[in-house]
């Protein structure tokens, strides 16, 4: 029966769909039989089921994790580099099979499918680079007779939560820095996604990760009491999180039970800036990338697109004829670029956004309206937002471009600082006084001149404000590592 089921997902390798959870080693069952039913948000057709496993099954997971700690923190960093090397060329020998099932249960194209197992898979990669470089410091002694050493050493036994919209990336992002530094980990990835966070262990347990060592825990009904056990757990040593910035707040509270490490990558509501002096094609193809990659479902998309207004009118036609051109679909199919929202309750919130911009005085462009009883909703350009628009304040996470209008340096600053978060911001302007300006003045952990995507393995990803805690890919692995002072004495100088 299962077989049938995982060779319903076309895949050359089968075996790389799992119908279970994982602990131990053991891929097993909720213990209730409960189970959660994944669908394909383009078609809303059943792709298969996954164990909906509880707070036993949890603690089960934190357990084991911890019994296999102590030899794998032991490892030599080289054995932990080979084996993630490993794991990476697994990742890159099924690229087609992982690019499909990212593209199944997410909804993305497969090309975007593909871009995202290629990104995942550098995480990998990188973080094996990274394991063997974990270097201390020896710092001049301020005692007689003494030397002082500082060293690095894996925090223990780690949380992983992760989200739908990146189902593989945002896992190794995590799990290669969380593996390479030595720890253990246990994995909660999202209801709707969870067959690629499975196939990631798969094929992490096919390179040699030993047992225990990844432990995943798909959950639905239990998530509350699954989330406060992987954060309040003494065993667990550390959070990590991707998601909305209500949840992180949440898990941070419980977190702060134990005093754990937390890294917190939460929601964004990124600017995008059209200055008058911009290059309008580059900065209209940025756009297009930035708003609309993953039909504009991740943290880093552009939300509040401001334009000076003696340019606003080309961009709006140049970028309004761009997305016309879209062609929405099954992510599967040839010629589609852009693929559905993950379920009903995105595509309410991207409408309750167009609906109150357009009641505030906003003219529809293009799109503007879901197509009923599917997952989609068209890409939509909005001219004339309104800055009480809600979409100024909530992030859309939605193919939602909204264009307002401004007239000053001093005034789009403003409005792009006027939230509570901090993630992205991107703006377009060859004026180098304002891109310094402009760069240092916008508050959020990433920014972008004069470029749309600016996402990569080696640059620090995080933001500010509500937007999180921490920094992931570059030098991230210092997030999963504790630093100890050594000092000796008496030795006889
Ligand atoms: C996210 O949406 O959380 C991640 C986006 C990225 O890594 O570019």
């Amino acid at each position: 029966m299962a077989s049938s089921q995982a060779a319903a997902f076309g895949l050359k390798d089968p075996s790389l769909i799992k119908f279970q959870g994982l602990i131990d080693g053991k891929w097993i069952d909720a213990k209730d039989g409960e189970k959660i039913i994944v669908t394909n948000p383009a078609t809303l057709e059943e792709l298969g089921t996954v164990p909906d496993m509880g707070l036993a099954e949890t603690k089960e997971a934190i357990d084991a994790a911890a019994r296999a700690f102590p030899a794998w923190s032991t490892t030599t960093a080289k054995h932990r580099h080979d084996i993630l090397i490993k794991f990476f060329a697994l990742m890159k020998e099924h690229h087609d099979d992982l690019g499909r099932l990212i593209t199944l249960e997410n909804g993305k194209t497969l090309a975007e499918g593909k871009g995202e197992n290629a990104y995942s898979a550098s995480f990998v990669e990188w973080f094996a680079e990274e394991a063997v470089r974990t270097y201390g410091e020896n710092i001049p002694t301020p005692f007689q007779n003494s030397r002082n050493i500082v060293i690095k050493q894996p925090v223990g036994v780690v949380s992983i939560l992760t989200p739908w919209n990146f189902p593989s990336a945002m896992i190794t992002r995590k799990l290669g820095a969380a593996l390479a530094a030595g720890c253990t980990t246990v994995i909660k990835p999202p209801p709707e996604t969870p067959f690629s966070a499975l196939a990631l262990a798969e094929l992490a347990h096919r390179a040699g990760v030993p047992d225990g060592v990844i432990n995943v825990v798909p959950t639905l009904k239990n998530v509350n009491e699954v989330g406060r056990e992987m954060c309040e757990s003494k065993i667990v040593k550390k959070v990590t999180f991707t998601g909305s910035t209500p949840v992180a707040k949440l898990l941070y509270k419980m977190a702060a039970s134990t005093l754990k490490k937390v890294s917190l990558e939460a929601g964004g509501n990124a600017p995008f800036i059209v200055f008058d002096d911009a290059n309008i094609d580059e900065a209209v193809a940025a756009a297009v990338i930035c708003k609309f990659r993953g039909s504009g479902q991740t943290c880093v998309c552009a939300n509040r697109i401001y334009v000076q207004s003696s340019v606003y009118a080309e961009f709006a036609s140049r970028l309004a004829e761009k997305v016309s051109a879209f062609k929405i679909g099954n992510g599967l199919e040839e010629g589609t670029t852009h693929g559905p929202l993950i379920h009903s309750r995105a595509v309410e919130k991207v409408a309750r956004h167009v609906d109150d911009a357009v009641a505030k005085g906003a003219q529809v462009l293009v799109g503007g309206k879901a197509i009923p009883n599917t997952s989609f909703f068209m890409p939509t350009v909005l001219s004339d937002v309104p800055t009480n628009a809600i979409l100024n304040s909530e992030e859309t996470f939605g193919p939602l471009a909204a264009l307002v209008k401004f007239e000053t340096e001093e005034e789009v600053i403003k409005l792009a600082n006027s939230t509570d978060v901090g993630l992205a911001g991107y703006f377009f302007s060859r004026d180098i006084g304002r891109v310094w300006r402009v760069a240092e003045r916008l508050e959020v952990g990433m920014v972008g001149a004069n470029i749309g995507a600016m996402s990569h393995t080696s640059l620090p990803f995080g933001g500010i404000k509500e937007s999180g805690i921490g920094r992931e890919g570059s030098h991230g692995i210092a997030e999963y590592m504790n630093t100890k002072l050594i000092v000796f004495g008496e030795l006889g100088y």
